[in-house]
């Protein structure tokens, strides 16, 4: 168990995600704009956006469409789609002609905002005119993102007719397709295509061809791209390639490959840049190298004023994950006494970190400190310790935490980590314990949104001790449980009909 890997892995997606979609977004570093300032500030005042641009409107300033393009690169860079987005339909509404890629940058925000259904209706809808190279890539990225396999292929051969394809981004967005469906052995020949047609390969479709060979364990693979890369286009090669390069030498356990990879990797990065210096800390992390870890962490916090709340999780993740219990406390302990809003992410590694070594105490004392810093109630510190009893089948201790999480959470409604949820499955799945799954079940029942939980595992419980209830499909049909397969399964054996 391992809380680093998650991040790494997370950011490693989220890099090759975001390559594309912000790559247009990123080099607009302009003077601040006070109307842009006012709508960013509407993500914590909860404003709206028309309104805001009315007002600015009717006290007689000026904004160029330019400006309101700018601005809406700005908020997507940001990710704060849902008012990007508004900002559009705004322009629309005073009429403002939109151009070929703003209706392309519209439909890529309609479906972060409102689903692929939404982006769909909204490419129909669009005149002929703007039904271009596009608007159509727009939609494969959406088609792409959402891993809708047929729909996104039957486009791009539509593309292809139209003559949209002679490009990499469409390339690219089938590769992630292939990748996110587990369909590796489609990336190569897809590579060989774009070749033969003569369209360049950039850093993303490098990445993704390498990744395809790392997930395959193909570790001479993964060297053949990075060779020819290197050969090709050197000038594609940057600290991102390292960092994918030394991620799969660490998986693969090639440890002086990775080593030589993350001296690659500083050398080239630049300084000012944090998400490099996370990405040296996970890796060497991976690599259980303790003295790299703490020597890069050093020069992130000499490289900036102010360190931040992602590199404390990064960092706290890689000394849980090296088990450092004694650096990660002095860590965090720096943090406590700087942070400027009480982040329970971080606290969540540190009592995790504390729990992997079973030293209960410590990780309860910290637990409870949080709970009386933090600004809302601290359920996801005491999932931790759910699951920590469960595991260790102290079912009594697990309940106090159940117990205290559901009467905090009373206005406002429990929505347990899905770990939690089979944490409690996996344990009444062994153990057949009928009166514990009962007790539990009377607690969990009451809170729709793990009703179908409760049920989940009373019938789990059933099964293993091998019991019947005929009652329990008229129990369930009274409290609405909605029946999936999964229930429907465990259904058959406690009330055969
Ligand atoms: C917007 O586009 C329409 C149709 O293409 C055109 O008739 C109109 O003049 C344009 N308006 C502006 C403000 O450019
Ligand atoms: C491929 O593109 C390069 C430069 O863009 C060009 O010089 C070359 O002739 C093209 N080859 C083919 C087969 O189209
Ligand atoms: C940690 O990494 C450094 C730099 O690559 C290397 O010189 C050192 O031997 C490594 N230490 C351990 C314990 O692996
Ligand atoms: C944070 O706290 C530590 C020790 O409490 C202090 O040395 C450091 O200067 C503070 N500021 C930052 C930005 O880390
Ligand atoms: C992380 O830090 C930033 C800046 O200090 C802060 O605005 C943000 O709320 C923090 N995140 C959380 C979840 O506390």
């Amino acid at each position: 168990m391992s809380a680093s890997r998650p991040i790494a892995t997370k950011l490693l997606q989220l890099r090759l995600l975001a390559t594309v979609a912000a790559k247009d977004a990123r080099s607009s570093t302009t003077k601040p704009m006070r109307i842009y300032q006012k709508l960013a500030a509407l993500g914590a005042t909860g404003g709206s956006v028309s309104r805001t641009l009315n007002e600015h409107i009717m006290q007689g300033k000026w904004v160029t469409k330019r400006e309101l393009v700018r601005i809406v690169k700005e908020l997507r860079r940001y990710r704060r789609y849902g008012h990007a987005l508004q900002v559009i339909d705004w322009m629309e509404n005073r009429n403002i002609n939109l151009s070929f890629t703003e209706h392309a940058v519209r439909l890529d925000l309609i479906s972060k905002v409102k689903g692929a259904a939404a982006a769909e209706n909204y490419f129909h809808s669009l005149p002929a005119t703007a039904k271009n190279r596009f608007t159509y890539g727009a939609l494969l990225n959406c088609y792409s993102k959402e891993a809708m396999e047929d729909k996104a292929l039957l486009l791009f051969k539509e593309m292809e007719e139209l003559g949209f394809t002679c490009h990499t981004l469409p390339y690219n967005n089938i590769m992630s397709l292939y990748m996110r469906k587990g369909k590796l052995e489609k990336i190569p020949s897809l590579v060989e295509e774009m070749k033969e047609r003569n369209i360049s390969l950039d850093s993303f479709t490098y990445n993704i061809w390498m990744q395809s060979y790392a997930c395959s364990d193909d570790i001479d693979g993964v060297e053949k791209v990075f060779h020819e890369m290197l050969e090709k286009d050197a000038a594609l090669c940057d600290w991102t390639t390292y960092s994918n390069l030394a991620a799969h030498y660490v998986k693969a356990g090639l440890t002086e490959k990775a080593e030589g990879a993350l001296k690659k990797l500083e050398s080239v990065m630049d300084p000012a840049n944090r998400e490099a210096y996370h990405y040296l800390i996970t890796l060497y992390a991976g690599l259980s190298n303790l003295t790299e870890v703490c020597r890069v962490w050093d020069s992130l916090k000499a490289a900036f004023q102010v360190t931040i709340n992602i590199s404390y999780l990064v960092m706290l993740g890689s000394l849980r994950r090296l088990k450092d219990l004694e650096g990660l406390r002095k860590v965090f302990e720096e943090w406590q006494s700087n942070c400027t809003s009480y982040d329970v992410r971080v606290v969540k590694i540190v009592i995790g970190a504390y729990l992997d070594q079973d030293r209960l105490e410590e990780a309860e004392a910290i637990f409870k400190d949080a709970s009386t810093r933090a600004s809302r109630p601290f359920l996801s510190g005491m999932e931790l310790f759910m699951v920590y009893f469960l595991r260790r089948g102290c079912l009594e201790r697990c309940m106090e935490f159940l117990e205290a999480a559901l009467s905090i959470s009373k206005n406002e409604e429990w929505i347990p980590l899905v770990s939690t949820i089979d944490a409690f499955l996996l344990h009444f799945e062994g153990n057949g314990d009928v009166k514990a799954a009962n007790e539990l079940f009377n607690l969990l029942k009451e809170v729709s949104s793990v009703k179908s939980v409760a049920y989940n595992l009373l019938l789990r419980a059933y099964v293993a001790a091998g019991k019947t209830d005929p009652e329990m499909r008229r129990m369930m049909d009274e409290d609405g449980v909605e029946i999936d397969d999964e229930l429907k399964k465990l259904l058959q054996k406690v009330c055969p009909s």
